[in-house]
């Protein structure tokens, strides 16, 4: 469970970290630059005073035109993760300075992107966002045409052996996450699900219940059986 503090009170940010903490693996920090999306939010020395506040992994979608310039000072602001855009193009070399970095490295496809953009990079990679919505702006409905990418995703990572996440983002809720879990993605991003809740942790508990319970049903549904050693 990684909560998108997208839907949070940006004046009290502090609150909204400490009221998720309970329930969340990691904090998704959205930022955007106003070019890759019509949209702006956060930058480094946002993420710096938020360093100062937890420990929690922090996973930075850098939905930005231009991440190479600004890599460093995620990574400085104490971003553990940073996931970038494959359609921003250059990927086999941010990939390097994001490795270089010591970041875990994410690569993220909106959802008109095609599997076949970031197949090449499965194996240089931690993480591959599948985006359920169109970035920018919290609270739009999951897009359910994604999934066939997640489980392609799923499918080639397993058959490679690869340890790589397949994180879903947009639209996740009690609604969507199990369709997401059965199809093979394992970190999901909640925004408006989690903080437009009374209860920001329980909302997350209860994503996470009905994930789980969804992967190991369609688990038992397929070659990847629960108690198999292969
Ligand atoms: C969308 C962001 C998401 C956003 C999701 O551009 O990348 O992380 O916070 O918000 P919800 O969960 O409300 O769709
Ligand atoms: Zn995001």
């Amino acid at each position: 469970m990684a909560p998108s503090l997208l839907s949070a009170d940006f004046g009290r940010l502090d609150a909204a970290i400490d009221e998720v903490t309970p329930a969340a693996d990691w904090l998704h920090l959205d930022v955007m630059d106003g070019h890759f999306v019509p949209n702006l939010t956060i930058g480094p020395p946002v993420v710096a005073s938020l360093r100062g506040h937890t420990d929690l992994f922090f996973d930075t979608h850098l939905m930005i035109t231009e991440p190479a310039r600004y890599l460093e000072a995620f990574r400085r602001a104490g971003a553990d993760g940073c996931t970038v855009h494959v359609e921003v193009g250059g990927t086999a070399s941010l990939v390097r300075q994001m490795r270089d970095l010591g970041l875990r490295v994410g690569l993220a496809a909106n959802p008109d992107t095609p599997f076949e953009a970031v197949e090449p990079f499965l194996d240089t990679v931690d993480l591959v966002l599948c985006m359920t919505v169109f970035p920018g702006f919290g609270g739009q409905a999951f897009m359910p045409e994604v999934l066939s990418k997640v489980s392609a995703v799923r499918a080639a990572v397993d058959a490679a052996g690869l340890d790589v996440d397949v994180e879903v983002d947009g639209g996740i809720g009690p609604a969507t996450v199990a369709a997401a879990a059965e199809a093979g993605a394992n970190v999901f991003v909640a925004g408006s699900a989690v903080f437009g809740s009374d209860d920001p942790a329980a909302a997350a508990d209860e994503l996470r219940r009905l994930a789980a319970s969804a992967t190991v049903a369609s688990s038992v549904g397929s070659t990847r059986s629960v108690g198999s050693t292969g």
